[in-house]
């Protein structure tokens, strides 16, 4: 490899060279979110640029739930994710096989999943969601199935805090992000002690007593947002430790405390394998064409509300 600010460089001359573009996640480390990132923002935000944006090439700064999403959308584009192993423990919680079972056991409820999921869950969906829309989406599926009662899977935290936030019944997984299940209300309440006045944001993958006691909760983009407009003097994010550290940079005026965990798998993603990734052009991400059509309507339900 080159060194540190020669394989910056590197990289974006190779994406220059090959049409590409890099999509990173909110959760990648500063490096890659502000010097090789050409679009950066929560999973939906990736999702739309993956479908619009103009190149022959995307890398994934994420994990592979994320690259096969926007193979999903973007079928006619090489996809490629810098290291195969970049998982989430949502995504490996729930299988096709178990969503077609529970869709027997509650004929005619409709079935939401979490964007966090595989190609072929999302291929046994009616419609996805992301930590930004999930109220809107579990609404509408509610409105149009006509019913009270709506399947979100797999995250239990998201299905409940949804519940609370619409008074749908919600029909849930054991699912847990392993990064955000770790926060607990108690830590905010210690936290609140430790620097008063300080704001809390939370993610609405964290448990529900955290999300309680938290001032706002949101995406990742949402926790970004509310930082830049609302300028507080202190905050602090429950949520992975990058996202802190990037927001940070671009609001120099806020004092950021950092309690935070880190997302194994969204660290597998370096800058470091960005470049060889680009040079092998490796790793490709492929979905079996009848299942990437089946996942795809479920994504397009999602994209055709209203943002
Ligand atoms: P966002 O959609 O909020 O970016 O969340 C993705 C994720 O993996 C959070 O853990
Ligand atoms: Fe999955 Fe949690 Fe990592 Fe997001 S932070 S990719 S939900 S394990």
């Amino acid at each position: 490899w080159p060194t540190y600010a020669p394989l910056i460089h590197a990289i974006n001359k190779l994406k220059k060279e090959k049409n590409a573009v890099v999509l990173a996640h909110n959760y990648m480390t500063p490096d890659i979110f502000h010097l090789v990132g050409d679009f950066r923002g929560d999973s939906l935000q990736l999702a739309r640029e993956a479908a619009e944006v103009d190149a022959d090439i995307i890398v994934q700064g994420g994990v592979h739930f994320m690259a096969e999403t926007s193979k999903i959308l973007a079928p006619e584009k090489t996809v490629l994710i810098p290291d195969m192993r970049a998982g989430c423990s949502l995504a490996s919680s729930i299988t096709a096989e178990d969503i077609r079972l529970i869709r027997k056991k509650y004929p005619g409820i409709p079935v939401v999943t979490y964007v966090n999921t595989s190609a072929a869950v999302k291929a046994e969906t009616d419609i996805c969601c992301t930590s930004s829309n999930a109220v809107q989406v579990v609404e509408q599926a509610a409105k149009d199935w006509n019913t009270d009662t709506v399947i979100l899977m797999p995250d239990q935290y998201l299905a409940k805090n949804v519940a609370a936030n619409t008074g749908i019944k919600i029909i849930t997984w054991a699912g847990a992000c392993e990064v955000h299940e770790l926060f607990t209300g108690q830590d905010v309440i210690d936290m609140r002690e430790a620097h008063p006045g300080v704001v809390v944001l939370a993610h609405p993958e964290c448990p529900p007593d955290v999300l309680t006691q938290a001032d706002y909760a949101g995406s990742t983009s949402g926790l970004a947002n509310y930082v830049k407009e609302k300028s507080p003097n202190k905050v602090i994010l429950l949520t992975e430790c990058s996202m802190s550290d990037n927001v940070a940079m671009e609001n120099p005026d806020v004092e950021f405390v950092k309690p935070c965990n880190l997302c194994p798998h969204m660290k597998r993603i370096t800058v470091e394998n960005i470049y060889d990734c680009l040079v092998n052009m490796e790793y490709e991400v492929e979905i079996e064409e009848a299942t990437r059509i089946k996942a795809k309507s479920a994504i397009d339900a999602m994209l055709a509300l209203p943002k």
